[in-house]
């Protein structure tokens, strides 16, 4: 079966955003701007309460920027739309849709809508390649946390938008569940490639998913620096400890906590 995969480039021009007004005003987000070339996998790494969210709800079109533009495919955002798919942090699947109902319900709302028979189809696609097909006349309450984000990621790649958004979509999940997980978004990803925008405020995540890290700066979130993510091809678990990662790690630590890389085998 050959599926035309929708892919494209994510743009953020001088992203702002101030929340309350007068003296209550805080600023969330301060010139944000940086690109995600059609098929790369962005991560943004920022503290708890730096921004991360805000900027993501932006790209999807949740929250109005201040000033600045985002922009999909050269298309200027002006809302939530079908270009682009949110994963969030908490399971956002439908209880009482089976685990197959729920990955063909999300390309039942796309305007360029599919015969129920190749919806089907897809979904059958989805299910095998996030190893759900087991599952798939189960209601989600009797799945693992690990499993119903499964779902959520079927979904997401089933319903084929142009870009991906992620918000700390395993940050729910035990410790093993969560590299599991981290595992299966790069095998899918290696599979059906597409433009990802993934939030995280772990920075041993970011590196191992992404091609670049975008680190943002406490609040207001700035870009502090964009890193390169050197590993190409697939990535397995044991990429965390060898020194070249750990060191990597380091850097983008020390950058989060406002200090400056420090040589190896010291502590900043
Ligand atoms: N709708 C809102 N109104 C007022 N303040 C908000 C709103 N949304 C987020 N904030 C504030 O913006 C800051 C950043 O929040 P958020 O984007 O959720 O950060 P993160 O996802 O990095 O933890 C927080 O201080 C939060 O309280
Ligand atoms: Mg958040």
């Amino acid at each position: 079966m050959t599926t035309a995969v929708n892919t494209g480039g994510l743009t953020l021009d001088g992203v702002g955003k101030r929340f309350g007004r007068g003296t209550a005003a805080v600023t969330v987000l301060d010139d944000v701007a940086f690109d995600v070339p059609e098929g790369e996998f962005v991560a943004v790494v920022g503290p708890s309460g730096s921004g991360k969210t805000t900027l993501l709800n932006t790209v999807a079109g949740f929250v109005d920027p201040d000033v600045g533009q985002i922009l999909v495919n050269g298309t200027p955002v002006t809302g939530p739309g079908p270009s682009r798919c949110v994963v969030f942090q908490e399971y956002a699947i439908f209880p009482w849709l089976t685990v197959r109902r729920n990955i063909e319900f999300g390309m039942r709302l796309r305007a360029r809508r599919r015969p129920a028979a190749e919806r089907r189809r897809i979904a059958d696609r989805y299910l095998d390649l996030m190893g759900l097909t087991a599952f798939a006349d189960a209601l989600p309450k009797t799945l693992s946390g690990g499993m119903r984000q499964r779902v959520a990621l079927a979904r997401a790649y089933a319903v084929d938008p142009e870009i991906l958004l992620m918000d700390e979509p395993f940050a729910a999940l035990d410790a093993q569940t969560r590299e599991t997980m981290q595992e299966a978004l790069l095998e899918i990803n290696q599979k059906e490639r597409r433009t990802v925008l993934f939030v995280t405020h772990q920075v041993e995540e970011a590196i191992f998913l992404a091609d670049r890290v975008v680190v943002m700066s406490a609040r207001p979130a700035r870009v502090q620096e964009i890193v390169p993510v050197p590993w190409r091809g697939p990535r397995h678990h044991e990429l965390k400890t060898t020194p070249e990662f750990i060191e990597l790690r380091r850097r983008i630590e020390a950058m989060l906590r406002g200090g400056h890389p420090t040589p190896e085998g010291q502590t900043a």
